[in-house]
């Protein structure tokens, strides 16, 4: 494994804690972080890793020594790495001034090193060149491997040449996909920890790392008007929501391979929902809460919501796939126009399905989740739909429609973040109307500050140590047996999608699935 030192030091996850136990009397300024983008050449690289360690750069929060390198195949010099990235780093809205000369600042800490990703002595070359700017500190060093799956293994198995040697810490973070379904994944799992520890992997979903993901928990803990109203006794459903205005463009390849369930509900939508069905967390550190995720604090008798939930039937599952679309005197594509795509392919690009929690709490709940590409809008959001008001006096008095006298509360997670709760109220005036109004917390005009990009704070918690918003293994397991027969049924009965033109709403399949659990799609 990539920590060299043994025994209890073996679990030690920060370097604090390393030489804490190492019996180490190091300060900070003494130790140095070491960051290596793998795969830097490519687009997630660019648009959301290089970027969000600007920021974190410019906000201070980058520790005193640190290295950025860039490492892929692609032959490129240090100026040229220093160029690509210029070219999409941003500042804040608030934070103009000095930007330039940040950047330049920033910059000069970017080095780039070509190698192939299964070449030992390539890394080798990296680990030398990374002892250069360490200039003998205490190397700590994060490896955020940007690269398709394929070649994850051989590439840890390399970047363990290029480990943190001495008493620094080695963490590598991972992205999805992690795997397609439970045995892959299981498979992906077993190899990585050959080479590395579970407490130096940190699996990434982007989704953990958004600012109003972030905030559900505080929102039902630390609010006496929530958590009381959280069961089943008062909430009649609850819908997660993604959906994008644009197709698979450029992606289709990677996308083929998953398609939407395996992309989206999976990690994304389940990652939220696991958030907003657990039970209290015994506390607010890393492990607690995964636990209270997953179904594993055997001290408590609380049910746990991953391993109380019913895998996916297919009964519960509609599946669309975007096909082409003139409006305006423009054609949008189908997704089967897509040259890396086949022609006959059935990977749906839309997906809607029912999910139950078994336990006490959420009991004959549907969580309804819906996620689709090519889409009339992007957004992404929890609507948790409440139940009627038993006897209401209005709705008696004045016939109010049912449906629209429930409160409804909606999280915006994006765009233009937003809680706000939909509740009923008189129209001002002598006579008795009523009316739907929100309560409305809306963050641009509240906070004046931008909100950071979800990679900011996922990288800065890896760099720190901090494991809360990262996967842990039992927890992809779990997230993969619900998912993994139905998709496995969708692929050997060739299920084919409903089609639905691109810039739509999806397919009216979706309604029909709703209805069927007497909801409306929010
Ligand atoms: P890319 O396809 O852009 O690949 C990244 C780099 O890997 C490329 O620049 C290339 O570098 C190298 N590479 C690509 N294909 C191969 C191959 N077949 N064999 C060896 N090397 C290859 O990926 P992304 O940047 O889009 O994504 C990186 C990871 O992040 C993937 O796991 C992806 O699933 C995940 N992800 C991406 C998102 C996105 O928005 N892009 C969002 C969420 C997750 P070179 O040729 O220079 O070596
Ligand atoms: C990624 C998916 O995980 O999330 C993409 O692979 C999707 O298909 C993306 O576009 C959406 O992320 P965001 O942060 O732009 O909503």
């Amino acid at each position: 494994p990539m920590e060299k030192s043994k025994g209890d030091l073996l679990s030690v996850t920060s370097s604090k804690e390393w030489d804490e136990k190492a019996g180490f009397d190091i300060n900070e300024n003494e130790s140095t972080v070491s960051i290596t983008v793998v795969g830097a050449s490519g687009d997630l690289a660019k648009k959301k890793i290089f970027p969000a360690l600007f920021a974190l750069y410019y906000e201070g929060c980058l520790p005193e020594h640190f290295t950025i390198y860039g490492y892929a195949r692609s032959k490129m010099t240090d100026a040229e790495l220093r160029n690509m990235v210029s070219k999409t780093l941003t500042c804040r809205i608030d934070k103009r001034e000095n930007c330039g000369e940040k950047m330049d600042e920033f910059l000069k800490r970017c080095f780039y090193h070509s190698g192939q990703y299964d070449s030992g002595e390539n890394f080798a070359q990296l680990d030398k060149k990374l002892k250069e700017h360490e200039g003998g500190r205490v190397s700590n060093r994060l490896f955020y491997l940007s690269i398709p799956p394929n070649i994850f293994i051989d590439a840890v198995k390399c970047a363990s040449t290029a480990a943190s040697s001495g008493i620094g810490w080695t963490r590598v973070i991972v992205e999805k996909p992690f795997g397609r379904d439970s045995e892959s994944s299981a498979a992906l799992t077993k190899a990585l920890k050959q080479y590395l520890n579970e407490d130096q992997i940190f699996r990434i979903d982007h989704y953990l790392g958004k600012e109003l993901v972030e905030n559900l928990s505080v929102l039902r803990f630390s609010n006496l008007i929530f958590e009381p109203l959280w069961s089943r006794q008062f909430i009649r459903s609850v819908q997660l929501i993604f959906s994008e205005d644009f197709g698979t463009e450029g992606r289709g390849g990677y996308f083929d391979h998953y398609g939407i369930i395996r992309d989206i509900m999976q990690n994304h939508l389940l990652q939220i929902l696991a958030l907003f069905a657990m039970e209290t967390p015994v506390s607010l550190d890393a492990e607690d809460i995964r636990n209270e995720k997953v179904n594993l604090c055997e001290l408590s008798t609380e049910v746990k919501v991953l391993r109380s939930m019913r895998p996916l039937r297919l009964e519960d599952v509609v599946i669309g796939q975007y096909k082409s679309h003139t409006k305006g005197g423009v054609t949008y594509p189908a997704y089967t126009d897509d040259n890396t795509v086949p022609k006959d392919s059935l990977t749906p690009t839309f997906a809607a399905a029912a999910l139950f929690i078994d336990n006490a709490r959420w009991d004959g709940v549907p969580f309804l989740m819906k996620a689709g590409k090519a889409l009339h809008n992007k957004r992404a959001e929890i609507r948790v739909q409440f139940r009627h008001v038993p006897g209401n006096l209005y709705n008696r008095k004045f016939g109010t429609d049912l449906d629209q006298a429930t409160n409804e509360l909606v999280i915006r997670v994006q765009p233009d973040e937003a809680i706000y709760l939909k509740i009923n109220n008189k129209v001002p005036g002598l006579g008795m109307r009523l009316d739907r109004s929100n309560l409305n917390l809306h963050y641009a005009d509240r906070y004046s500050k931008e909100i950071p990009d979800a990679y900011e704070r996922l990288l800065l918690d890896a760099i720190e140590g901090e494991r809360r918003l990262f996967i842990r293994s039992d927890e992809l397991d779990a997230a993969w047996s619900l998912f993994t027969p139905v998709l496995a049924e969708l692929e050997e009965k060739k299920i084919i999608p409903e089609y639905y033109p691109y810039g739509s709403r999806g397919p009216v399949g979706a309604h029909y699935l709703a209805a069927r659990y007497n909801v409306r799609w929010g």
